[in-house]
């Protein structure tokens, strides 16, 4: 079977090369995201958009993100994890090439829709293929690898952006993710399926051969244990998740998953610049260069969540990252106030924006955002698992498409203030949900995990 050379070396080190490699998805899907921002001032000169035609260049990944999450769904129960990874990067090359080539709008957009899917399958695959190899005492950290990955491929997308502005080169913009897209397809190919697919699958000596790759010890029990697992489980058909036994797990993925998006990250991810230039910051340069110090704290805040989520667990994260969150989005919206009454921009608001925009990307960093990445793909029973990791990523999709088009809308209509005060609210239900639903998962095997529910 594919994957197994290799299998002289240490035990961490394949895991660290296994969780890297799917992480590349992580990348391309942070990447192409955020890369349109820049990119859409050139495409729109260069084939005379309308606003519609615009907003669909833009959003039409959002649109095929839901559509490649299901489809991640069906595949990577049918045909595997590994699979779904190697198709979700053969699909960023081929869309990126047509996106790069694309004579006229309308290639364009089919191009960004399937860059959509492929970001869409890889937010299913990459995580749970990760959580399913990881060592549990480790598997925290191990998504959170993915979360950076996202973090860093926005990053680059900033200073791409930023780096061929001056020669409008949009089509390189896009173009450019064909290289992590043929490492992630060229990448997967070598690494190994999961062991807990192969297990579901009755392939329990190539489970077997995986796990001794990736376990200094235990193999045994922990394949006694998943089996034990399978024998309880149901049908492992999509109609599964209707039934009462799977109602619990399932509320906490969507849940999370939806809270992640409507607590307003991608208000600040999508929209930053002009964000700083209603608080004051009329400078174009200047916008663009505090956008991109977001985007840093963003990377490197995100090493918090590595360091503590294994440690001090996942619910006590959430909770702090959460009320930092809507500490920042309340003092944001009070001081937007201002501007309203008064109706000059005080001279404050500038500074005070870039401190509370900072505080809530920090504080998003280390909580929402990776760790709802790492519930989603540890919190289901393996039977239905890539079924219900599909649907809580499809709510994370559909919720983040419904916040990236309404953010401007609310702004013009309500004004700054009130739409900053209804994301502190929303961040108000989310640590009450915690609270409520979300159980403690650090250093459980995954089975372990399915015992909670029924506790
Ligand atoms: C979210 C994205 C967001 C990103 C920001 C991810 O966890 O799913 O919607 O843009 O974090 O870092």
């Amino acid at each position: 079977m594919a994957g197994i050379a290799g299998a002289e070396r240490h035990p961490v080190f394949y895991i660290a090369m296994v969780s890297t490699i799917a992480a590349v998805g992580g990348m391309l899907f942070g990447y192409d995201t955020g890369v349109i921002s820049g990119a859409i001032l050139f495409i729109e000169r260069e084939f005379s958009l309308s606003a519609e035609a615009q907003g669909l260049v833009v959003s039409v990944v959002t649109a095929g993100a839901l559509v490649g999450a299901i489809a991640a769904g069906a595949m990577a129960d049918g045909l595997g994890r590994r699979v779904t990874n190697i198709t979700a990067g053969v699909l960023f090359v081929v869309s990126s090439i047509l996106c790069g080539l694309a004579p006229g709008a309308l290639t364009l957009v089919a191009g960004r829709f399937l860059v959509g899917v492929a970001v869409g399958m890889t937010s299913v695959a990459a995580p749970m293929y990760i959580a399913e190899v990881a060592p549990p005492a480790m598997r925290g950290r191990l998504v959170s690898y993915f979360q950076l990955a996202v973090t860093i491929g926005i990053f680059a997308a900033y200073l791409v952006d930023a780096a061929l502005a001056a020669s409008g080169s949009w089509r390189w913009m896009l173009a450019l993710a064909v290289v992590p897209g043929a490492l992630l397809a060229g990448g997967m190919v070598a690494m190994p399926e999961s062991p807990r697919w192969l297990l579901k699958r009755g392939r329990e000596e190539e489970a077997r051969r995986v796990l001794g790759l990736v376990r200094e010890s235990g193999v045994d029990r922990e394949i006694a244990d998943v089996r034990e697992e399978l024998a309880r489980e149901g049908s492992g058909t999509w109609g599964d998740l209707l039934g009462r036994d799977a109602r619990p797990a399932l509320v906490v993925g969507i849940g999370l998953a939806v809270f992640q998006q409507i607590t307003g990250i991608n208000a600040v991810i999508y929209y930053a610049p002009q964000i700083f230039q209603s608080a004051g910051f009329s400078s174009d340069t200047v916008a663009l260069a505090a956008t991109t110090g977001i985007g840093a704290i963003n990377v490197a805040a995100t090493f918090i969540a590595i360091g503590l989520v294994d440690r001090v667990g996942r619910r006590p994260l959430l909770l702090a990252g959460t009320t930092g969150m809507v500490v920042a989005l309340a003092v944001l919206g009070v001081a937007f106030l201002e501007t309203k009454s008064g109706g000059e921009t005080p001279g404050y608001l500038g500074a005070l924006t870039v401190v509370c925009l900072a505080l809530y990307i920090v504080c998003f960093a280390f909580s929402l955002g990776p760790i709802v990445w790492t519930m989603i793909s540890e919190i289901f029973p393996l039977r239905n698992r890539a079924h219900a990791v599909a649907i809580s990523t499809a709510a994370n999709w559909a919720a983040n498409f419904a916040v990236s088009l309404t953010f401007p809308i609310l702004r013009e209509d309500l004004g700054s203030a009130p739409t900053f005060l209804l994301y502190a609210a929303l961040g108000v239900l989310t640590i009450l949900f915690v609270m409520t639903r979300v159980p403690e998962t650090k250093g459980k095997t995954l089975e372990e995990i399915q015992r909670l529910w029924r506790a």
